[in-house]
């Protein structure tokens, strides 16, 4: 009886504990929600509608200098040219999370998103 009881807490505990990878994947479909929400009007496929030179593809963010999480989420955060910040619809870490989403896709040449 006892062995059931400490497998069963045993197997809740280890369901209930999310591993680093689980972890990664929620804040990354937090991002994806983020970037459908307040980017995708703009940047479908990671294209741009409105300066179609100004794509977030991998090519267009390294001729810019800004090919990395942190350039963008400062961009999401504050604008760039002819777009505005999303400071305050992103909330507190959703710069970061709409980042990280959008630099794994450039890098996957946008085959996801
Ligand atoms: C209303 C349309 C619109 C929305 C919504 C929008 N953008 Fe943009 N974005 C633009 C335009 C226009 C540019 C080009 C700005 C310029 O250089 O004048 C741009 C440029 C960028 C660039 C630089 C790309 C490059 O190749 O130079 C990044 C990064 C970016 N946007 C990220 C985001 C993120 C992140 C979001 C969502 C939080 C977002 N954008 C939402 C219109 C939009």
């Amino acid at each position: 009886m006892k062995a059931i009881v400490v497998i069963v807490v045993l197997t809740i505990s280890l369901v209930a504990v999310p591993t680093p990878a689980a972890l990664a994947e929620l804040s990354s479909s937090e991002g994806s929600v983020l970037f459908d929400l307040h980017c995708a009007g703009c940047h479908p496929h990671g294209g741009n509608i409105i300066r179609r030179g100004r794509t977030l593809k991998l090519d267009a963010l390294k001729r810019r200098d800004i090919a990395s999480q942190e350039a963008i989420a400062e961009i999401a955060r504050h604008g760039i040219g002819q777009m505005g910040g999303y400071e305050d619809v992103l909330g507190a870490s959703g710069d970061q999370l709409v980042a990280e989403w959008i630099w794994q896709q450039a890098q996957k040449a946008w085959i996801q998103g």
